[in-house]
């Protein structure tokens, strides 16, 4: 009778201690990179109507990249940034292309070879961890990514632990502002600049700096103290 009390008590409370694990913030958000058509994507990604694509190589440019740096551009895609880092890291640095899912790493990894950047690792994320070396990266880059992380908070504890201390973290996202942001915008991602700046400030970064030159896009830069 004891013993039934015991597992009655148990099971009442097991789903107080499954909710203490982060639930997906945005289910499904993925689900159109399921088995993806890498030439296909690469038309989407890299298409110079797209504000990001456009203004790449001033991105790049604010990053002040130096030689020898180790950048992760995490939900790298088809890998347009992660090559454009490699020339900025040199041959001496690293520029790791990281995603979720291997068929972007393995159209990257075509490119790199075909580009002569050895430099270039890819690396097979998980939804909820990065799985990049700890304290080991300089930089993380994620472009259009962060509302595509079901699992922000762990996501966010994983690149905190991937950064070397003083390491930058930049946060480039859609805005999400009622009657100026496209019903897409809108329908599609799910947190706003404000929520997201507050998102990452509770993980343990400290917001830095703000670049102002894109317009559908807020550019953010922030640094693990
Ligand atoms: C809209 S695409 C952006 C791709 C690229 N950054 C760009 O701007 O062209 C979002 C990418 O994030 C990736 N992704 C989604 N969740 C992720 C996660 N938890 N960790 C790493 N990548 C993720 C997707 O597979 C996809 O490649």
């Amino acid at each position: 009778m004891r013993r039934l009390g015991l597992i009655l008590i148990l099971l009442a409370l097991l789903p107080g201690l499954a909710g203490a694990q982060e639930r997906s913030v945005a289910p499904g958000v993925n689900r159109s990179y399921e088995n993806p058509d890498f030439a296909g994507w690469r038309a989407v990604f890299e298409n110079e109507g797209r504000e990001i694509h456009e203004h790449r190589h001033a991105i790049v440019e604010a990053l002040a990249i130096r030689p020898g740096m180790v950048v992760a551009d995490v939900g790298a895609g088809t890998g347009v940034m992660s090559l454009l880092f490699a020339e900025k890291v040199g041959a001496g640095g690293t520029a790791i292309a990281q995603d979720i899912v291997p068929e972007f790493l393995r159209g990257i990894e075509a490119r790199a070879r075909q580009a002569g950047l050895k430099q270039v690792r890819t690396l097979l994320g998980g939804a909820q961890d990065a799985r990049l070396p700890a304290n080991g990266v300089d930089l993380v880059f994620t472009s259009d990514t962060y509302h595509h992380f079901e699992y922000p908070q762990a996501m966010l504890a994983s690149l905190h632990a991937a950064l070397k201390p003083g390491g930058r973290l930049i946060v480039i996202d859609y805005e999400k502002i009622p009657g100026r942001s496209s019903p897409w915008v809108m329908g599609h991602v799910r947190a706003d600049r404000e929520t997201v700046i507050a998102e990452v400030s509770a993980a343990g970064f400290v917001l830095e700096r703000t670049h102002g030159f894109l317009r559908e896009n807020y550019f953010l830069e922030f640094r693990k103290p």
